[in-house]
């Protein structure tokens, strides 16, 4: 089975799809492994870096991303959805990463998900508003290694749909003041939901993203989420502030290699390459 794995924090902007992207990267290069993302972002950041606008427009047309599972459910469609359909295989834009597949999100999804009824109507299928993807992923998930849940900001319908089929959390932060506010809330929502579902999502850590080590700030925050009790571990090493990791989210700029995307000397590249290993170990067993 595989391992799958939330990346969550109820914050914009604080790297979630970066990581994503990076994390299911260096999965498929450096450990062979088969890893899936699931975009559960109506904002589609992850899709667009993965596959690009175009394919992304033409699959939206056709329903194969989530918001054609979701329509299926709230228009009640006959029979199951095909979520296998929307794997989109071997994507991004880096020629040595061949083993990360895609189920693309939808803007769709944004009006969708006010749509979907929050308790079972008479319609035995129904069970649960956060139960939808689940009834769908298990067969389409066994296949990989890892699956990695790019959420959006949001503990929306979406969101607990993919914390439904998660067995871990990962929350990244920017280490300043905001954006740290947004952890406990993370934390207690999530342990909060695990138990109305009765299964573990376990936290596995805080990733932290932008980092400056020259800012004092940065690291007085840093300091004070290691030593707060509660809080899952801070996982090193931390993730720079790098111009690297800014122009390499554009899916038109086509990469040899992950060192090539992430820079030679940088410590970008180091940093995913030390931080999959860290979620490799956590995950391990
Ligand atoms: N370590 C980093 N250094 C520089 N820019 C970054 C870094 N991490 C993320 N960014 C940029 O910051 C913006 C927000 O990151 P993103 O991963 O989309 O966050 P989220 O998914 O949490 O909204 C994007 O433009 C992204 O390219
Ligand atoms: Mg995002």
């Amino acid at each position: 089975m595989p391992k799958v794995i939330a990346i969550i924090n109820l914050k914009g902007g604080v790297g979630k799809t970066t990581l994503t992207v990076a994390l299911a990267e260096f999965l498929s290069t450096h450990h062979g492994k088969r890893v899936l993302v699931m975009d559960l972002d109506p904002q589609t950041n992850s899709t667009i870096m993965l596959i690009g606008q175009e394919k992304w427009k033409q699959l939206n047309k056709r329903e194969l991303t989530l918001a054609g599972l979701f329509r299926h459910e709230v228009e009640d469609r006959k029979g199951r959805f095909d979520l296998g359909a929307c794997v989109q295989p071997q994507v991004g834009n880096v020629d040595s990463v061949t083993t990360v597949d895609l189920i693309p999100s939808s803007l769709d999804l944004i009006d969708l998900q006010d749509q979907i009824p929050p308790v079972s109507p008479a319609s035995y299928r129904l069970k649960s508003s956060a139960d939808v993807l689940w009834r769908s992923a298990s067969s389409v998930i066994e296949d990989y290694d890892y699956v990695l849940l790019d959420c959006p900001p949001a503990l929306g319908t979406v969101t607990l749909n993919g914390l439904r089929i998660a067995d871990g959390f990962l929350i990244p932060v920017i280490p300043d003041v905001l954006s740290t506010y947004g952890v406990k809330p993370i934390l207690d929502k999530v342990r909060e939901f695990s138990r109305r579902i009765e299964r573990r999502i376990k936290p596995l850590g805080i990733v932290v993203g932008r980092y400056k080590s020259i800012s004092n700030l940065h690291n007085a925050t840093l300091e004070s989420l290691s030593e707060h009790s509660g809080y899952p571990p801070v996982l090193a090493p931390f993730i720079p502030d790098s111009v690297h990791i800014a122009e390499a989210a554009n899916f038109h700029l086509k990469y040899t290699t992950l060192k090539q995307k992430y820079g030679y000397s940088g410590t970008a590249f180091d940093a995913f390459s030390g931080l999959t290993e860290q979620v490799l170990h956590i995950t391990k067993g």
